[in-house]
């Protein structure tokens, strides 16, 4: 598929998304939002990719931000009766079952640094910054922020981020468990893909039912979620993919996975 204002491309089992708006630091418009939807869509139904990254163009930006020219003019109602932003959540975060990866190279600021928080984990440029700005806007997040970013850094910073609109650099998220890793910004991509084409290796079914428990400590109660995660085992030891994983460990080989 040929998009406006992203790109993708695929390098063996991992898919790459990159927004590439770098003249507006790659700002979250609603077409950037439909041309997201058709390539997470594309990614999750085509069963030869099995992890994907999204990135920002430039050297500058993850995304500043929605798109503040495209927001100004519209009213409380637009907003409310599109019910604008949820679709971020039901068709983009809900639908993609399979894992991926945000690698920030730049500003990941607003609905960015919230676009970054939807993925399974971040991988951050050693000139990554984060921030909620939203405030000084007149606004608050909208796409998230204000519960994720909780959930990942705690409340006294979240709240302080929040209130004041200040940005974090790379190596206090990852002091603060926002992101999994920084490393040096030349080598954000190399790092992504090794990690995207690792993730990738594993067996398939086995990595969905490790993203779908660990999402499960954000929604259940403690006892629940141990309950989904037995569960979730009891499943995958009845996989193809567990018997040869497990012959494939007394053997001293590699698996072949059937994703089965
Ligand atoms: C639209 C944006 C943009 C954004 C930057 N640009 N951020 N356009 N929406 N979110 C555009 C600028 O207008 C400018 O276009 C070009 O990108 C380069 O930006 P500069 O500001 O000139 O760059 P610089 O001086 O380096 O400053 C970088 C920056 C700053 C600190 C990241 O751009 C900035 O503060 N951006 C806004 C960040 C923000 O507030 N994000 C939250 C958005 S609200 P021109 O045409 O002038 O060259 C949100 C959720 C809101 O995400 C929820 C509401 C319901």
């Amino acid at each position: 598929a040929s998009y406006e204002t992203i790109l993708t491309e695929t390098d063996g089992a991992v898919t790459i998304i990159t927004l590439n708006r770098p003249k507006a630091l790659n700002a979250l418009s609603s077409v950037v939002l439909e041309e997201l939807i058709k390539a997470f869509a594309a990614y999750q139904a085509d069963d030869s990719q099995l992890c994907a990254i999204i990135t920002g163009s430039g050297d500058k930006a993850f995304a500043a931000g929605a798109d503040i020219k495209e927001m100004s003019d519209k009213a409380a109602a637009d907003f409310y009766l599109d019910d604008f932003f949820s679709r971020w959540t039901s068709e983009i975060v809900k639908t993609t079952r399979k894992p991926w990866i945000a690698a920030v190279n730049g500003f990941a600021l607003g609905g960015g640094c919230e676009l970054a928080m939807m993925a399974d984990f971040i991988i951050a440029s050693d000139n990554a910054k984060f921030g909620q700005p939203e405030i000084k806007l007149g606004v608050a997040p909208g796409m998230g922020g204000s519960q994720r970013l909780t959930r990942a850094v705690g409340k006294s910073k979240a709240m302080e981020m929040c209130l004041t609109g200040r940005m974090m650099g790379a190596e206090e998220a990852e002091r603060s468990n926002l992101v999994a890793k920084v490393v040096p910004h030349d080598e954000l991509m190399t790092e992504a893909k090794k990690t995207a084409a690792l993730i990738a290796s594993m067996p398939p079914m086995a990595a969905i039912a490790n993203k779908e428990m660990v999402n499960s400590a954000y929604e259940m109660t403690l006892e629940q979620g141990i309950v989904q995660e037995r569960r979730l085992f009891q499943i995958l030891a009845a996989s193809e993919d567990k018997k040869e994983g497990m012959a494939a460990f007394v053997e001293k080989r590699e698996g072949k996975w059937t994703g089965r």
